[in-house]
C-alpha cells in the first residue's frame, strides 16, 4: 500500500509485524532480573543494603513470575513450556543434528533451562536471607552456598544466552529482540505453537 492509496485513518507507520508472544510482565521480569543479577554479581558491594534490596527485588519478581506461570498469558504459562526429560532430550538431539522444530513459545530445552535459572535465583535469595538470621550468622556453609549458587547461575546464564543466540540464528529470528518487543514471526510449516503434552516426556 502506498501513501496515496492509504485510507486517511490508517497509521502512517505500519505496526510491528508478528504475533504477540511475551506479555509485558514477562519482558519486565526478564530484563529486571538480568539487571539485578548483574548489579549484585559484578557492581554492588557484597552484602551491603543495596545488594540486599536488589536481591529481594529479584526474589519478589520471581515470586510474581511463578504465580504468572499459572494465570498469565498463554506462552508465559508453565504448561506451555515445561516438558518431561524425553521431550527435552529429544529436542536437544534434534537441535544437534539440525532438525529441531521452531517453537513460538520457549522450546522444551529452553523451558528446562528456565526452571534451573529460576531455582538458582530462589536458592541465592534464600541463602542471602539466611546470612542475616541469628541462627545462621557467620555460618560459612551458608556464605559458600550463596557464592557458589551465584557463580553457577552466571555460568548457566552464559549457556542460556549462547543457546538463545544459536537457536535464533538457526531459525532466522532474533529471540533476544523478541524478548524486547514481545513479538515473533507467526507459526508456519513444522513450527510448534501449542503446549507440549506433559505425558509424552
Ligand atoms: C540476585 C540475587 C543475588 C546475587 C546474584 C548475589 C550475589 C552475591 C555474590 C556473588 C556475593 C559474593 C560472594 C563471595 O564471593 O563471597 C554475595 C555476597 C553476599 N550477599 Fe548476595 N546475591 C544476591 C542476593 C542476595 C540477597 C537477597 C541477600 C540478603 C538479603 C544477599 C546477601 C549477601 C551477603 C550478606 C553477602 C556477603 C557474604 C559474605 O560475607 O561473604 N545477597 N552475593
Ligand atoms: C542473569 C542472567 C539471566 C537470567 C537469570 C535469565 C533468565 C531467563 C528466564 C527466567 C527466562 C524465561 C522468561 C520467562 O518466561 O519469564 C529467560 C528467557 C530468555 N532470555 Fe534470559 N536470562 C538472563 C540473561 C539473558 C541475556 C543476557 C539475554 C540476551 C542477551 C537473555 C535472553 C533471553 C531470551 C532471548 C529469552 C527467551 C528465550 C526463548 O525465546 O525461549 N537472557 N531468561
Amino acid at each position: 500500500m502506498t501513501a496515496a492509496d492509504r485510507p486517511a485513518s490508517a497509521p502512517a507507520v505500519a505496526p510491528t509485524p508478528g504475533v504477540r508472544v511475551w506479555d509485558p510482565f514477562v519482558r519486565l521480569f526478564h530484563w529486571s532480573v538480568v539487571a539485578g543479577v548483574v548489579l549484585n554479581y559484578a557492581v554492588l558491594e557484597e552484602g551491603k543494603p543495596a545488594h540486599r534490596y536488589i536481591g529481594y527485588g529479584v526474589a519478589a519478581l520471581l515470586g510474581l513470575r511463578l504465580v504468572w506461570g499459572f494465570v498469565g498469558s498463554r506462552h508465559a504459562r508453565f504448561a506451555d513450556f515445561v516438558a518431561g526429560p524425553r521431550t527435552v532430550f529429544g529436542h536437544l538431539r534434534a537441535a544437534l543434528s539440525g532438525r529441531d522444530r521452531r517453537y513460538i513459545g520457549h522450546n522444551p530445552a529452553g523451558g528446562a533451562m528456565i526452571l534451573v535459572l529460576m531455582a538458582l535465583i530462589g536458592l541465592i535469595a534464600v541463602s542471602g536471607w539466611m546470612q542475616g538470621l541469628d541462627a545462621f550468622w557467620g555460618e560459612e556453609w551458608v556464605q559458600d552456598l550463596h557464592a557458589i549458587a551465584a557463580n553457577v547461575l552466571v555460568g548457566f546464564a552464559v549457556l542460556h544466552v549462547a543457546a538463545a543466540l544459536i537457536e535464533g540464528l538457526r531459525h532466522r529470528e532474533s529471540l533476544v529482540l523478541a524478548m524486547i518487543t514481545g513479538r515473533k514471526r507467526p507459526a508456519s510449516g513444522t513450527d510448534v505453537d501449542h503446549a507440549p503434552a506433559p505425558r509424552r516426556g
